[in-house]
């Protein structure tokens, strides 16, 4: 199996979700550890998206959520649930497009270079088990296209990989 993506950057936002959907299918095994799955993941997602400056899992245990895999720069390691837009995520258990991170009450700038955000939760028996946030330079990168795929995404990693095996602390 090759672990090199094929990306056409002249294609759509949607075509290149539908493109990484499907190459994301071979690139994760449910024979392998999930943290390998998670990291390239992120891999794949930063490696076709110029629009991302940061992406990566917060994992959740309790009333906390500590850094997972990701790629971009050095980010903080631990959010209370209900804090910044991902603890604010998880809370409410809903997927949060952010256009202007300077108008969102309690925004957490892990790099000050940050625009634009979005924060998906992932949500297993009904419990957020982790989200998934990206990060843009620009401002509003993301929209309903991106929370469409990215949810779909999500889905893909929950049935590859047995997620709740991850023990983070
Ligand atoms: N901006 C996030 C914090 C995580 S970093 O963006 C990597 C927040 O407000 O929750």
């Amino acid at each position: 199996m090759s672990q090199e993506l094929i990306i056409d950057k002249n294609l759509s936002d949607e075509e290149l979700y539908k493109s990484l959907q499907s190459q994301i299918e071979h690139l994760i095994s449910s024979d392998e550890p999930v943290i390998s799955g998670l990291s390239n993941f992120t891999s794949a997602l930063k490696q076709t998206f110029n629009k991302i400056s940061w992406v990566g899992f917060y994992i959740r245990k309790k009333d906390f959520l500590y850094l997972g895999p990701f790629q971009g720069n050095t980010a903080c390691t631990i959010i209370k649930i209900g804090n910044g837009v991902c603890g604010t995520s998880a809370k409410e258990k809903e997927t949060i497009i952010v256009e202007d991170v300077d108008k969102f009450p309690g925004h957490i700038a892990c790099d000050s270079g940050s625009k634009s955000e979005i924060v998906v939760p992932i949500i297993i028996d009904n419990e957020v088990w982790a989200v998934l946030d990206l990060d843009s330079y620009e401002y509003s990168s993301f929209n309903e296209t991106d929370k469409i795929y990215l949810t779909k995404l999500v889905e893909l990693l929950k049935e590859k990989l047995d997620l709740t095996k991850l023990q983070i602390i």
